[in-house]
């Protein structure tokens, strides 16, 4: 969980790695540093705190040009963030400095070796290890160095490494975590993440596992352990710098928010084609669909709450038995998985420790793996038999917004698919869907518009300690990603609760003035939904419904009922939550928090 970047050019190397890592900084921001070479010599310049914090300590000094260099962005697994454990990290005579992402499993044996062996660790991280055996194994070529080097560690790496006795050349590995090269004219760069070197270029090599990387400023060459030379197809990103910024909005979150009408359109559209849904590639089809008789869904966090609705509706729709796991659950629990079984891993960054860990378990007992996935060529992506991407652009802001109803939107289309590929329902009701689909957008912006009576409902209530969400089936579905977007940017500690379950002991929590959430969309609940409204009500419960337009029953009992537009019951998960984010957003920024980089998050989850 943290961002490396790295230059060689004929430019100044500081101002590139600075400018890279902030657009890194979502991945990691407890600590920042950066080494360069002048004058034959490394500097290393390091702190606790954030890049402001390296800006700081850089504006104080006078480090010259430099035409080479790595930076980091770290955020913490082994040592508590502070100076010294920061990257980079040396050996002992500093000439060797490396930026690590990862961890490394058998840090602590390695480093009894090296201590054995006469180095001193400077750290406590696991990172250090992999300065001190480049020490050892350094022959004067960087490469066979650092082939010797990964060939002792267990776990998963990004590593950037330069040398002051290289001025004019780095090397770069990755396995089981991110990172990619960025082609320049006259200069080439290495980066955890395509953001962080887009203003520079848009030619991409896609690294795969313990592919060596040699950059110069005038080429970069790829090799593989045994050094045998490897060619790889330039990967052309096609999307603006303009969308992994913040675009004028005042945080990430909100823009994030705003933009979800767009990429759900094109989410959707896309694959849509003379009014039938189309998955490019996808290898389910009208002949195979039969080689399935159960769909795990797998995923962590918001992507979880996303599997939730697509096991509701492809259950519904296409009538194939749907598990949803919890990855971290998933991959420990002995899940009975064979050819027959379609396991869909859901995850925006393609990068979750326990989600790609999932996946290969799945792999392993023959599973079909089905990726819906938002970062194009990442881990998840490559080793997934079949993906579909949800097209939501870069998504900055650590709590998922656009990534989680673009994800929404897949699974309206895919059960959708599945359904009509299963012949459950006719194509004239597969049409009507396909039509709701197309005007979820038109749907969203209409929503979105009235932030306003969102954000006088989060100046009410911003300063609550509970917040509880209610809501059944599909509502219940939406409760628990609004109530997780709540607790993560905003603090304020809430439960989501099936409606029907909180007489099950919950409802004693409920006092006079405590904020209950009602979910309320979905007619053949509603009866039932509008018991539990009372129940809480009559323990003197503040109620926000939410319910669709035209719903006239609720007025009289809640305190505030906030209207979506009318839409099918089984699409309205989509509308549902947006008005959750954004009361999260709207309380969390009212308090004064730091709403894209909440505390104790990170955003993409590399580790276990
Ligand atoms: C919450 C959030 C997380 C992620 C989870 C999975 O707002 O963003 O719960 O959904 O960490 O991440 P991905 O989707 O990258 O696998």
């Amino acid at each position: 969980m943290c961002g490396i970047v790295g230059y060689i050019g004929s430019n100044d190397a500081l101002p590139v790695l600075i400018n890279g890592l902030r657009k890194l900084e979502y991945r990691g921001y407890d600590s920042a540093g950066i080494a360069t070479i002048m004058n034959n010599e490394l500097n290393i310049v390091k702190t606790k705190g954030r890049l402001s914090d390296l800006e700081e300590k850089l504006n104080g000094m006078n480090l010259g040009k430099s035409t080479i260099g790595i930076g980091h962005t770290r955020w913490a697994t082994h040592g508590a963030p502070s100076d010294l454990n920061s990257h980079p990290h040396t050996n002992m005579s500093k000439t060797i400095a490396v930026v690590h992402n990862g961890i490394i499993e058998n840090y602590i044996e390695l480093k009894e070796e090296l201590q054995n062996k006469g180095y001193k660790f400077a750290s406590e991280t696991d990172t250090e290890v992999i300065a001190h055996l480049a020490d050892m194994y350094y022959n004067g070529d960087l490469i066979d160095t650092l082939i010797k080097v990964i060939s002792r560690l267990k776990g998963s790496y990004a590593i950037g490494m330069i040398s002051n006795e290289h001025p004019e050349d780095f090397v770069a590995v990755r396995k089981d975590s991110p990172l990619i090269v960025g082609l320049g004219t006259g200069e080439n760069f290495i980066a955890s993440d395509i953001p962080a070197i887009l203003e520079h270029t848009r030619k991409i090599y896609l690294l795969e596992d313990n592919e060596i990387v040699h950059l110069t400023k005038s080429g970069v060459t790829i090799c593989d352990i045994n050094k045998n030379k490897i060619t790889k197809e330039i990967f052309n990103v096609e999307w603006d710098v303009e969308a992994a910024e913040k675009g004028g909005y005042e945080h990430f979150m909100l823009k994030e928010m705003n933009e979800q009408p767009k990429v759900v359109h094109d989410t959707i559209a896309q694959r849509i084609i003379n009014g039938k849904i189309n998955f490019e590639n996808f290898s389910v089809n009208r002949d195979t669909i039969k080689d399935i008789n159960k769909i795990f869904i797998v995923a962590c966090g918001s992507a979880y709450h996303a599997g939730m609705v697509g096991k509701y509706l492809i259950e519904h729709l296409a009538e194939i038995p749907v598990e949803v796991d919890i990855a971290s659950e998933f991959r420990y629990r002995n899940p009975i998985v064979d050819e027959k079984t379609l396991i869909i891993i859901i995850s925006q960054s393609g990068e979750t420790a326990d989600t790609l860990a999932a996946l290969r378990e799945a792999k392993k007992r023959n599973g079909k793996i089905l990726a819906i996935v938002n970062v194009v060529g990442s881990s998840i992506a490559r080793e997934a038999d079949d993906v579909i991407y949800t097209w939501a652009g870069p998504e900055i802001a650590v709590a998922s917004t656009k990534a989680y109803t673009t994800q929404l939107s897949i699974m309206y289309l895919l059960s959708t698919y599945f359904a009509e590929l299963k012949g459950k329902i006719t194509t004239n009701e597969a049409k009507k869907l396909v039509d709701e689909l197309l005007d979820i957008p038109e749907k969203l912006k209409s929503v979105m518009s009235r932030a306003s009576e969102i954000k006088e409902l989060g100046s009410k209530y911003y300063k609550e300690r509970d917040i509880f969400f209610l809501g059944r089936g599909l509502d219940y579905m939406v409760a628990m990603e609004g109530s997780l977007k709540l607790k993560e940017i905003s603090y304020i500690h809430s439960e989501a609760y099936a409606a029907g379950e909180l007489k099950h002991g919950t409802i004693a929590l409920i006092e006079q003035g405590t904020v209950v959430f009602a979910l309320a969309t979905q007619e053949a609940l509603f009866e039932k939904m509008l018991s539990n409204i009372k129940e809480v009500k009559a323990r003197g419960a503040s109620i926000i419904a939410i319910a669709q337009e035209g719903n006239e029953q609720l007025k009289d009992i809640a305190d505030h009922v906030f209207y979506i537009p009318k839409i099918e019951d089984k699409l309205a998960s989509i509308l549902t939550v947006v008005p959750l984010q954004m009361f999260a957003y709207y309380c969390a920024t009212i308090k004064g928090c730091d709403v894209d980089k909440p505390r104790n998050l990170a955003k993409s989850v590399t580790v276990e």
